[in-house]
């Protein structure tokens, strides 16, 4: 058959009108904002998941996704899009903050913790939130700690709740927490460690989309949702940014990634310092 200008080389390739097609699909499904000159990297993702579903193509693929009314693979094709990369005590600050401001005080008044660790990817944030929790509420203490970790993709989640990682990967940890709250494996998984099972359950892992709203989950003292909203565009990043904040109680904390800011973006939160927000104390209460 003859090529169109507008079809791409192979059928492996996204053509612009196909681009076009996924880019609303992910804009409209979860917020991601694909910006022109990621079709090299939308071919080789979504070929990917093409290649093991035994199709023929990019094209097949986008018929798969429209006539599947399971949203099974609108769920494949956001693990595809989605970048889940993450590490233990990354944007280390934020851990500092968490432990002076919001830990320590609860320890000292034998308060009740809750955090949402949203956009949670694989755990490594919500076992780093976790361990610097048992570290200074101690062990009885986690019992006034709710912590829920949510992520959009399914392949993502199962690996958090697994809590199986790599040695390299627990490294920036440090020995001695190493030791009290992971595993070693042997035999087959030697290399691996996994977080005990007392402290795994400790965590509420759930799917949730985070362009929806949650009137089910109860309001927080912490919101972390770092490095998530750098994909959105900016009506979603303002949307969920004061749906945050009606989720937070007043004087609670919401923290982002680094290399994100809310400029540009209304909201009712006080800027405390980079990557650090506050809902001002006396505004009502959480919904
Ligand atoms: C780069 S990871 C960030 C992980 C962790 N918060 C950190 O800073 O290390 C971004 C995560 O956001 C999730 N995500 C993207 N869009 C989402 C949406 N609409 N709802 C919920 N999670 C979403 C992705 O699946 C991914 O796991």
């Amino acid at each position: 058959m003859k090529q169109s200008a507008e079809s791409a080389a192979s059928p492996w390739e996204v053509a612009p009108s196909q681009f076009e097609t996924i880019r609303m699909m992910a804009r409209t499904a979860f917020g991601l904002d694909l910006k022109p000159g990621k079709e090299a990297l939308v071919s080789a993702r979504l070929g990917k998941r093409a290649r093991e579903l035994g199709l023929d193509g990019i094209r097949t693929y986008l018929e798969r996704i429209q006539a599947d009314r399971t949203g099974v693979e609108l769920i494949a094709l956001i693990d595809a899009l989605t970048t889940n990369y993450t590490s233990f005590q990354r944007e280390p600050q934020h851990f500092d903050l968490l432990r002076t401001r919001v830990l320590e005080p609860a320890a000292r008044d034998h308060g009740r913790v809750s955090i949402w660790s949203a956009g949670c990817a694989t755990g490594e944030e919500p076992y780093t939130i976790l361990v610097h929790a048992a570290e200074v509420l101690g062990e009885a203490g986690l019992d006034r700690l709710r912590l829920v970790a949510s992520d959009i993709s399914t392949r993502a989640l199962e690996s958090a709740r697994r809590g199986i990682y790599t040695e390299d990967r627990v490294a920036p940890l440090p020995e001695s927490w190493r030791r009290k709250y992971l595993q070693r494996g042997t035999g087959e998984q030697q290399g691996y460690v996994r977080v005990k099972e007392s402290y795994r359950k400790r965590i509420d892992f759930q799917r949730r989309n985070l362009m929806e709203s949650h009137p089910d989950l109860p309001p927080f003292h912490v919101i972390f949702c770092r490095n998530v909203m750098i994909y959105f565009d900016k009506p979603t990043q303002e949307a969920l940014v004061g749906r945050f904040a009606e989720k937070l109680e007043p004087g609670g904390w919401l923290l982002i990634g680094h290399s994100e800011g809310l400029m540009g973006i209304r909201h009712g939160l006080e800027y405390v310092m980079p990557a650090v927000y506050r809902r001002p104390a006396g505004t009502g209460r959480a919904r």
